[in-house]
Parts: C-alpha cells; sequence; structure tokens
C-alpha cells in the first residue's frame, strides 16, 4: 500500500463537504444539504483532513506556503469533488456470476420460483465452499478496486456464501486480507444467516444454532467482523430466528443489521432493543415502523440496485421514508444474485429516477447517511477537519450531473485514507 502524502486539492467550482451543524444521521429536509463550498480547497495531511475553505485562503496557509515543494497540489478547476462514496451494504465473497438464474428469470421465474428450485444464493454456496483463500482474496481485491475506479472510498463486505462454519470463517478472513492491502476502508459483516444451507434443510433450528454457538463466537473472538447481518424473509429465517441470532449477536460485542422487508413484510418491533444500526432493503414496510424508525437512529438502507435487475415494478418506499423523518442510506448490495453492479452512481441514478429522491438527498444517503449505518460517522462521510482524507473527484461541472449520467463512469480520482486509491489518468 502507497502511503499519504501532504495533498492540497484546489479551484474546485463545487466542493460538496456534507459538513452538518446537527449530530446523528440525515433524515427529513437535512437530507437534501450538501453545503456546497465554491472555489475551494481540501488540505490532507497524515492520511486526515486538515482544512477545508476557500482556495485562496489555503495558498496563504503558513504551513502551505513553507511546505509546498512536499505538498502534492491537485487542481481541480472544472471537477466536483465530495466525500468518498460510503457502500454500507456489499457482498463481494463469491466466486461466480449466476448466469443460469439470470436467464429463467428472463423467461418469467421469480427470485423466490429460482430459490425454491434449488438456484438462488444456495447455488453460489459450493463454489465458495471449494475455492482456495487466495482465490476469494483476489475477488474481493477486484471489487474493492473497481468500487474504488466509481469513488467509493468505505465498504461494508458481507461473508454468506459459505454457509459452514469453516467456509464462512474463510470469507471474512478474505475480506480481511483484502482490505489490509487496500487503501480504503472495509467494514466486515458476518452472513452466516443468509439462507439455511442444503445439508441443514428441514432443521433450519440447528443450523441456527451453528450461527449462534459457533460461527458468531468465532468471529468474535478472532474479531473477523464488527456486524451480524440476518436475511430475515421468507425463504430465509423468521423472526423469531433473526431475535436469537441478534441475541447472540449482542452477548459478543457485535452489532447488528438485517435483510428486512424484501420480498414480505416483517414486523420491526421485537427488533428494536438490539439497536440495529440498519434494516436493509424495505420494500415491504408497516406505517407504525415507518413511525418507531423516524423516531430512532436505525437507518433504512436502500438498494434499488436489487429491484432494478431482478426486474420489478415496485421499489422501496424512498419518499414516505424521508417525509416521516426515517434516516436512509443508499447502497449498491453488490452480489451475483440480485444486484451485480459495484457503482454507486449507477445506485443514485436508479434512486433518483425510480424511488424520487432528489440528486442532493441521494448523495447524502450514499455518504453520510452510509457513515452513519456503519456506526463511522464520526470518521466517513464528510468532508471536514479531523475526518479521514477519503474524496472523490468527478469529471462534472455540477454534482447533480453524477446522478443524471447512467452506465458511464464520470469519476475520475479517488483518495481513501489520503492516499490514490484510483486514478483514471484524465487529471494528469
Ligand atoms: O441483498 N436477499 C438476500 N441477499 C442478497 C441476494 C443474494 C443472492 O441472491 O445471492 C440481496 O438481495
Ligand atoms: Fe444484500
Amino acid at each position: 500500500m502507497g502511503t499519504a502524502l501532504p495533498l492540497l486539492l484546489l479551484n474546485i467550482p463545487q466542493l460538496l463537504t456534507l459538513r452538518s451543524a446537527h449530530a446523528g444521521p440525515r433524515r427529513g429536509r437535512d437530507l437534501s444539504d450538501l453545503a456546497i463550498l465554491e472555489d475551494a480547497a481540501v488540505l490532507c495531511l497524515g492520511g486526515k483532513i486538515v482544512s477545508v475553505g476557500a482556495t485562496k485562503d489555503a495558498l496563504r496557509d503558513p504551513w502551505v506556503k513553507q511546505n509546498r515543494k512536499q505538498i502534492a497540489k491537485i487542481d481541480c478547476s472544472r471537477m466536483v469533488v465530495l466525500p468518498g462514496f460510503v457502500d454500507s451494504h456489499t457482498h463481494p465473497v463469491f466466486a461466480a456470476p449466476r448466469l443460469v438464474d439470470f436467464e429463467k428469470r428472463i423467461t418469467g421465474a421469480t427470485y423466490e420460483e429460482i430459490a425454491e428450485a434449488g438456484g438462488g444464493i444456495r447455488s453460489s454456496i459450493a463454489a465458495v465452499r471449494k475455492a482456495t483463500k487466495p482465490f476469494l482474496v483476489q475477488r474481493v481485491t477486484e471489487a474493492l478496486e473497481a468500487m474504488a475506479a466509481h469513488g467509493t472510498t468505505t465498504v461494508e463486505a458481507k461473508s454468506g456464501y459459505g454457509l459452514s462454519l469453516e467456509s464462512e470463517m474463510k470469507s471474512l478472513q478474505a475480506i480481511r486480507a483484502a482490505a489490509r492491502a487496500w487503501p480504503g476502508s472495509v467494514v466486515a459483516t458476518l452472513l452466516g444467516a443468509h439462507v439455511v444451507p442444503p445439508e441443514y434443510q428441514g432443521r433450519s433450528r440447528k443450523y441456527v444454532e451453528l450461527v449462534c454457538n459457533e460461527m458468531i463466537p468465532q468471529t468474535a473472538k478472532k474479531k473477523l467482523a464488527q456486524f451480524v447481518d440476518v436475511f430475515c424473509d421468507q425463504g430465509a429465517f423468521t423472526a423469531a430466528e433473526t431475535e436469537r441470532i441478534f441475541a447472540a449477536a449482542t452477548a459478543h460485542g457485535l452489532n447488528t443489521r438485517a435483510h428486512m422487508g424484501q420480498l414480505s413484510e416483517t414486523r420491526l418491533a421485537p427488533f428494536l432493543r438490539f439497536d440495529p444500526a440498519s434494516f436493509d432493503h424495505m420494500d415491504h414496510v408497516a406505517n407504525p415502523d415507518i413511525r418507531a424508525l423516524a423516531a430512532g437512529n436505525t437507518v433504512a438502507t436502500l438498494v434499488p440496485g436489487a429491484n432494478y435487475f431482478l426486474g420489478l415494478k415496485e421499489y422501496p418506499p424512498a419518499r414516505k421514508f424521508i417525509d416521516a423523518g426515517v434516516p436512509v442510506a443508499l447502497a449498491s448490495d453488490y452480489n451475483p444474485g440480485t444486484s451485480p453492479t459495484l457503482s454507486i452512481p449507477m445506485a443514485m441514478s436508479l434512486a433518483c429516477t425510480h424511488m424520487k429522491m432528489t440528486p442532493a438527498e441521494a448523495i447524502a444517503a450514499a455518504t453520510i447517511n452510509g457513515a452513519w449505518s456503519l456506526r463511522v460517522a464520526d470518521r466517513k462521510g464528510s468532508l471536514e477537519p479531523g475526518k479521514d482524507a477519503d474524496l472523490a473527484v468527478f469529471d462534472v461541472r455540477d454534482y447533480r450531473e453524477i446522478a443524471y449520467w447512467f452506465g458511464v463512469n464520470r469519476c475520475v480520482l479517488t483518495i481513501a485514507n489520503g492516499m490514490v486509491v484510483a486514478d483514471s489518468g484524465q487529471m494528469r
């Protein structure tokens, strides 16, 4: 990995700082406040942001004047600069795309029908179990690099296609090894409770015991993950099983998050005592639960890439969430079954066109609120002195273009923890 050199990004016509006067995740009208500075500069030292302000003030700074030879200056005239994206929901530890499922859906089968017939998540298990750890490290590394090329600097990465003690630990170790060699930041999540694997079919209780009594304790002991996730839905795990798994996670000092309401509605009240960081998907949610979320800090993480790729007509009710005061985040849900994209700008485009979020709301959801959902908002998600030097530079004149152009990558430079993590060469 490189080193964090002193960096000065300057002459930035639009710098989206996302700084906020309020503590806590963004909700309601605050989601639209990007705190934009014009003709701005950002100075980064030792991997941290030290100042954010006007270009002329940065150039007058005595420290900058004295050390100008060792500072790498990056002229961002004609660029938009914003905090690196926080992709708070990804499944990068898989071996192969699921092309049979893809074609079956084209001819009319649903995600649930394919899963019931033995496709879906279960069809990704065998290859991950067979894969060597170096192979999986390589897969995760390639994903992280491609994410960085699209402006992402912090990634939540889940296990969940091994579904045995050994292969879940192997998956988390692959995430750890890839993360150590990548300049960006990774938050790991154990998703041992993705589905019941074939050898436990009809014995889900036994499998939940394996998750609670072996996977979670080993994950905590080896510090392999910060979060435990559960796919709580029909065909996966019940609400009662999810509560058991959340209780085991909490007992072992791990935080909780869950795939919730993707295929069917589950009432959320029983889980709130675990203070989950996030409920993800949220296509189906009861009105009283929307009110309960508005009163707390659990983030609703929306992943419209999954709706798009499954060819669904309906999308999560983002407007209803935002208008009710629920904090929403936006993530890619990068995975081989429902969302084979690692582009946050693509998720932003879908958020605008299909969930009627504004470009400003989509940016806040994919930066500062993603950081809240991973409990790293003290370091990530906005450009403020003291925070990590995570920045994305886009070749656009107006921030709204980031969500407007789709199917092309306008990100030209990405800096993570003060290091260049992706460079298209267009800035030179
Ligand atoms: O977020 N819903 C559960 N997990 C993934 C899908 C995983 C897969 O189909 O491989 C999701 O959509
Ligand atoms: Fe997912």
